[in-house]
């Protein structure tokens, strides 16, 4: 198992090139069910969550074969010869559910596991279900998997209001709508560009689809869909994470291929704290101003709002801030399991149900920290580059669901970091 070694006090200056995004892509493939023509998808990233999607595809009789070193990816269910979605890939990646819309869509029936428990609370699939039986479907629920069907082999157009946001079961809904007889609106959709990334490739393939990006979205379902070829869009998580990196270790970095409006909330959090986020052709440039950052209240919502899946990183850069910060994390219900973590370097942070109260230190000190999951792990390679001495993240398995090569990324800006093999 690997091990991260950070050996902070490097400043950081240089640029790194922003990936295509996870979560994108993880909507993007399972697109390839609903059509018998191909879908290529570029600029993926190489990750391990991507590789499960494809051995979870291939399961049902999807071909994918990753080009380029991983940065195309070639898709094709020219047919679906398996309408099972197993325990043992689902449990790996709750993303998995989202095979479940696609394949009900196309052939009218599937059986999908359900995700389970999750380190980072409940997390159900109700909405997705809720989706679905809207549209027409029967749900039967056994043996720990949903059997799904649709009376007379085709979903229908129906109103869908969701009870509360959800990116995931917005995109199984739009996946499942698209060739679904009618027509289908999804209200108190989610917004985030992952979505407008999925309508855009969709309506590539045929779909005729109107709204993505308002909470509002009408689709107009089809009887087939063709191939198409799409870009997957920047990585905002990404691109707000090596944001933080500068401002936290100090120094320069441009950020290749990032936008501001795919970051806007956290953008204006991190000028707020005293670090520089300026537009430069073709990305974002972010230097620390002199002296400590300042402390700024962060509140997590769904897009354009705050992101969940930087809470754990802003948490790192504001255990150095100069006065008191306070974290709201309203998506989630335990998403503060690297506060203990970030504890055992120094930090001062007191967690009272969803409600983080960070107080700043001076300084972090390098400590054996272990990853909890994919973005908490980040955060802790992150106050690493800030600690005095040496911090090893264990456990970062977890990081590689997320991150391609961080400490090619990061070295290549100068911080003292390396991944080391340990046993066990
Ligand atoms: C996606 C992202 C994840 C991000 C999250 C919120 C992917 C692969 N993952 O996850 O990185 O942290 O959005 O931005 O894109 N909920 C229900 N019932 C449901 C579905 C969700 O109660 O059927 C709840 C969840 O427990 C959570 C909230 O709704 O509290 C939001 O979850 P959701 O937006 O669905 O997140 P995911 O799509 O799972």
């Amino acid at each position: 198992m690997d091990s991260i070694v950070i050996t902070g006090g490097a400043e950081l200056n240089g640029s790194i090139p922003i990936a295509g995004a996870k979560n994108a892509c993880l909507t993007l493939m399972p697109a390839t069910l609903l059509s018998e023509e191909p879908l290529t998808l570029s600029n993926a990233p190489r990750l391990s969550d991507i590789r499960t999607m494809t051995t979870l595809l291939q399961s049902l009789g999807a071909e994918v074969s990753a080009m380029q070193d991983g940065k195309v990816l070639a898709l094709s269910s020219h047919a679906i010869s398996n309408h099972t979605a197993d325990y043992d890939i689902v449990r790996k990646m709750r993303a998995s559910i989202l095979v479940l819309g696609p394949l009900l869509a196309r052939d009218g029936h599937a059986i999908v596991s359900l995700p389970g428990g999750c380190a980072i609370g409940a997390r159900p699939v109700d909405l997705h279900l809720k989706a679905f039986e809207a549209m027409g479907a029967t749900l039967d629920l056994r043996d720990g998997y949903v059997h799904a069907s649709a009376p007379g082999g085709r979903l229908k157009g129906a109103v869908v209001a969701f009870p509360s946001v959800s990116v995931g079961a917005t995109e199984n809904a739009l996946l499942a709508a698209t060739l679904a007889k009618g027509t289908t609106v999804l209200k108190n959709a989610a917004r985030e560009p992952e979505i407008v990334d999925l309508a855009q490739c969709l309506r590539k393939m045929g779909a005729q689809i109107a709204g993505e990006g308002t909470s509002e979205i009408t689709i107009q379902g089809v009887d087939r869909l063709h191939g198409a070829t799409h870009p997957v869009v920047t990585d905002r998580i990404e691109l707000g994470t090596y944001m933080l990196a500068p401002a936290i270790a100090g120094g320069s970095v441009d950020l290749i291929g990032g936008r501001r409006d795919l970051v806007a909330a956290f953008a204006d959090k991190l000028e707020e704290a005293g670090v520089g986020v300026t537009d430069i052709p073709g990305g974002l440039r972010v230097a620390r101003r002199n002296g400590r950052v300042g402390a700024v209240n962060v509140v997590t919502e769904p897009f354009p709002g705050f992101p969940t899946d930087l809470q754990a990183q802003m948490m790192a850069l504001l255990c150095t801030a100069d006065g008191v910060s306070v974290l709201e994390e309203r998506i989630f219900e335990n998403r503060f399991m690297h506060a203990p973590e970030l504890l055992r370097m120094g930090a001062r942070i007191d967690v009272q149900g969803g409600t983080a109260t960070v107080t700043g230190v001076q300084r972090l000190r390098g400590a054996p920290v272990m990853a909890t999951d994919l973005r908490a792990s980040v955060s802790l390679i992150l106050a690493g580059l800030a600690a005095e001495g040496d911090t090893v993240v264990s456990r970062v398995y977890h990081l590689d669901r997320g991150y391609e090569r961080v400490e090619e990324k990061l070295g290549a800006c100068g911080a003292r970091i390396e991944r080391v093999k340990t046993d066990g």
